[in-house]
């Protein structure tokens, strides 16, 4: 392989926002008090009940799969199980830490496209669940991924039928936001608009992708969930001791809109490189392109051929790429990348094998 040109691998493979490194500078002074009691971790809670329009609870946690995890565990029994999309990170890529922290969890998965639960099949599927029988999981939650692990948006409209199916059942919301701020961005909604008054109970909220440096959080709108979920973060040793850190580049992240200045760089990259690749012939896109995610399908060759001209992706099949722009992806990335698509889709189109699983790839 050539020397590596352009990176596409992760929303995980970036730097850190300038903003953030500044905010952590600012906050190295002087003492305060640990796990969560200093002035920062208190801001935070006003600034988010600003940001969210109503009073929430917000709990920073070091990865994105605690967040997923230590929610779903404080709203299930551990006897519950979880309705999430078949292509959900909880369901693919957190090795059952959803089980595990919960202590017996399942999860029930469901199809549906793009990464996204159909709201009628999620309503067969509780209504089949065998409710109050002892031998069965009992439904407990929800979980929509936004946006999709797939690179699609839901739209209100299907986050509310979602939600209104979840809690006509009895059922918590769970929203997997490792990437809401491409949501929230690609929607042109209100935060609020796209968590609590479209149904959501609690929000793993993402940071570490869209410019973060080690942290994400959980943010609790219902609050009967929040008295507990303060002993599920301790007991699984996910409170941070100097909080302040966490809290303050928290802080920097959502300032003047900086959190959604970061995902509209990331979505409006994806978005020119579909544009400028979805008319080439042996070149398409499997998902819809509504953040910052391509999945492009191409001839097993072809896309060897990229990772040979030094285009670093993930190979999701034989014939099926991922490609994640990022908040700093540059101009000249998405030029190398087009410019590597359009020599490659020139080598003659193959037929393409859909959606086969490459074994021991690390989804991110
Ligand atoms: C949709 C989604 N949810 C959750 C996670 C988990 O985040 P982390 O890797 O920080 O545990 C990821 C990470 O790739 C993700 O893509």
């Amino acid at each position: 392989m050539n020397k590596p040109i352009a990176d596409f691998r992760s929303d995980n493979s970036g730097r850190v926002a300038p903003e953030l490194i500044a905010a952590l500078a600012t906050a190295n002074a002087g003492t305060a008090l640990g796990y969560g009691g200093d002035p920062w971790t208190a801001e935070l809670q006003n600034r988010f009940a600003e940001l969210f329009e109503t009073p929430v609870r917000v709990f920073p946690v070091p990865t994105g799969t605690a967040a997923n995890a230590l929610s779903l565990a404080a709203v299930c029994p551990s006897f519950g199980a979880v309705y999430c999309s078949t292509d959900a990170h909880i369901n693919t890529s957190e090795g059952n830490a959803v089980g595990f922290f919960s202590g017996g969890v399942r999860m029930a998965a469901i199809p549906g496209s793009h990464g996204k639960i159909d709201a009628q099949m999620l309503e067969r599927a509780i209504a089949s669940a065998g409710v109050g029988l002892a031998n069965k999981a009992q439904p407990a939650a929800v979980n929509i991924v936004q946006s999709t692990d797939l690179g699609a948006v839901y739209s209100l409209d299907e986050v509310a039928a979602t939600s209104q199916v979840a809690h006509a059942h009895g059922l918590k919301v769970h929203m997997d936001g490792a990437r809401i701020a491409n949501a929230v961005a690609r929607l042109g909604c209100t935060p609020a608009q796209a968590t609590w008054k479209s149904g959501v109970d609690i929000l793993s909220f993402g940071i570490t992708k869209n410019g973060g440096l080690l942290a994400d959080a959980i943010v609790v709108f219902t609050p009967d969930v929040a008295t507990d979920i303060g002993f599920h973060l301790r007991r699984a040793g996910a409170v941070w001791s100097k909080m302040r850190f966490a809290s303050a580049q928290i802080l920097a992240y959502v300032e003047d809109g900086l959190w959604l200045r970061l995902a509209g760089h990331a979505n409006d990259a994806a978005a020119r490189i579909a544009t400028r690749i979805r008319p080439l012939a042996g070149v398409s896109l499997s998902a819809p392109v509504e953040a910052n995610v391509l999945f492009v399908e191409m001839a097993p060759h072809a896309l060897t051929a990229l990772q040979e001209e030094g285009i670093l992706f993930q190979r999701r099949g034989p014939g099926l790429g991922r490609f994640v722009c990022r908040w700093d992806t540059s101009a000249a990335e998405q030029d190398a990348l087009v410019a590597a698509i359009t020599r490659a889709s020139a080598m003659g189109e193959h037929p393409l094998p859909r959606n086969v699983e490459l074994h021991g790839e690390h989804r991110a």
